[in-house]
């Protein structure tokens, strides 16, 4: 039996969790290490000589939780689903009141939400946590997004503050709200992230199918847009991969990359929940569909044999710096656009499940560590902690007049992509949720009165009160 009891367990060492457990232990904590594949705890051990004094490896799951301070913390780092189930059905008989359960996982906020509930007044406390940064930012400073009872998180707090990244030795980490909040934050970041990552790729195409660079001219091209508005850690990274060459041709290494884009699913379920909450988030629906069109290798293999005949009009664009920069202008206005609109997907979540999302704490807490991690999230905190700021991002004047100012290349280059038959879908996407929110008239009133006209679904008008119906002649004459 172990005389030191550790501060945390972790169970499930996989990528993730084996790096959190070493972030803890070099923060100077005693960690409790837990696999199904036992031995993985004491290869984690035996890897890291330097920090084996803080690493307690154990066979079994009774004795990892014997080797816990008590009230126990435990790490949850299981493959989101069944996996997480099975696990609190084994913890739950072996601990006591006050014990914290934390599932750090991908996990849907769904469920997390329900089994919050599931545990209330067990005396066991369960809490959601959003972890981004990949494995880099786990080993050493994830982003951190903290969900459940926000009494517990007092409790965590001298936990994962040290382990957190830290911008300008602001730790980022927070609690955001109950039970799912966590969870639901961590989503929205990956349908963020997701259509960061489609509008960078799209901008990769006019560059090499519409301009005619190579990897490397891009390469050097995204390099000097990370020194200016765009400066982020995705960007940094595109720089990264195109540059690399492939060891065994020599090749740029991304021209040699299958085309096909795997998904594990949470940028999916940033979109659904948007659909669910009634809020249009086009850029990350179409960032995630993008997604699944690359799934279709072999159908678009054929396609683009029956449409080989439409030449695309190339060479619309020009590569020269004016034309360089239209491009960096337009990316950054819909980068604009496409954050705005995860917003307000929080903020139409945190109405429906009253959480009362910290916006400019999120944007505080995404600043360092996680995968969109750039000085770009620096402005959207100042404008949330803008007392006189409620509502979209792209009502506060400091953004409206960046989208003012930059709408038109984002405008331009989306009509030369359209021209040159270089799809664009994420970029599009942003420009018309743009378009089609600064206009006061739009057209659902044709939707409306095609409803009314098919299904009788009434419709309310302009200069009258109440809901109508119309008696529509020809749909009579029809229905004879
Ligand atoms: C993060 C990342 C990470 C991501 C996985 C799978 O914030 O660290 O978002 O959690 O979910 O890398 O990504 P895909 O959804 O692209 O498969």
């Amino acid at each position: 039996m172990d005389k030191v009891k550790s501060d945390i367990g972790v169970l499930g060492l996989g990528v993730m969790g084996a790096m959190l457990a070493l972030n803890f232990a070099g923060n100077g904590f005693n960690v409790a290490l837990f696999n199904r594949t036992a031995s993985k705890a004491q290869q984690l051990k035996d890897d890291n000589p330097d920090l084996t004094q803080r690493l307690f490896a154990h066979e079994t799951v009774e004795r990892f939780v014997a080797g816990l301070a008590r009230p126990r913390v435990i790490l949850l780092m299981v493959n989101a689903g069944s996996a997480v189930d099975e696990q609190l059905a084994v913890l739950r008989d072996l601990l006591d009141e006050g014990d914290i359960i934390i599932d750090a996982g991908n996990t849907d906020f769904n469920d997390t939400r329900a089994r919050n509930a599931r545990f209330d007044g067990t005396g066991i406390h369960f809490v959601g946590m959003g972890v981004s940064g990949g494995e880099q930012g786990a080993r050493h400073g994830p982003s951190i997004m903290v969900g459940g009872d926000p009494a517990i998180w007092t409790r965590l707090r001298p936990l994962l503050e040290p382990i957190s990244a830290k911008y300008n030795g602001s730790p980022c980490v927070a609690w955001l709200g109950r039970d799912g909040a966590g969870h639901f934050v961590k989503t929205v970041h990956n349908g963020i992230e997701y259509a960061d990552m489609q509008m960078i790729a799209e901008i990769y195409a006019i560059l090499r199918d519409g301009v005619g660079f190579d990897a490397s001219r891009i390469a050097r091209i995204f390099e000097s847009w990370n020194q200016r508005g765009l400066s982020s850690y995705l960007i940094e990274i595109t720089a990264a991969v195109l540059a690399e060459s492939d060891a065994a041709t020599g090749k740029p290494l991304v021209d040699l990359i299958v085309d096909e884009a795997g998904q594990k699913g949470t940028g999916r379920w940033s979109v659904i929940e948007a659909q669910k909450l009634g809020v249009g988030a086009t850029t990350l629906e179409a960032a995630v569909a993008a997604r699944s069109m690359s799934a279709q290798r072999e159908e678009r293999a054929r396609a683009s044999e029956i449409y080989a005949g439409l030449q695309a009009v190339n060479g619309r664009f020009a590569s020269d710096g004016e034309g360089i920069a239209e491009l960096e202008a337009a990316l950054e206005t819909a980068k604009i656009i496409a954050y705005a609109q995860g917003y307000e997907v929080m903020a139409a979540a945190s109405v429906e499940f009253g959480w009362d999302l910290p916006m400019a704490e999120i944007a505080r807490i995404w600043r360092a560590g996680c995968i969109i991690r750039s000085v770009f999230l620096q402005d959207i905190m100042a404008a949330y902690g803008d007392a006189g700021h409620q509502g979209n991002l792209l009502a506060h004047p400091a953004f409206a007049a960046r989208v003012q100012k930059g709408q038109a290349a984002l405008r331009s280059v989306v009509a030369r992509a359209v021209t040159a038959g270089i799809p664009v879908p994420a970029l599009s996407a942003a420009l018309a949720y743009f378009d089609d929110l600064r206009r006061a008239r739009g057209v659902a009133n044709l939707v409306q009165g095609q409803r009314d006209y098919f299904g009788a679904h009434t419709f309310r008008m302009l200069d009258r009160d109440g809901v109508h119906h119309h008696q529509w002649a020809s749909a009579e004459a029809e229905a004879v």
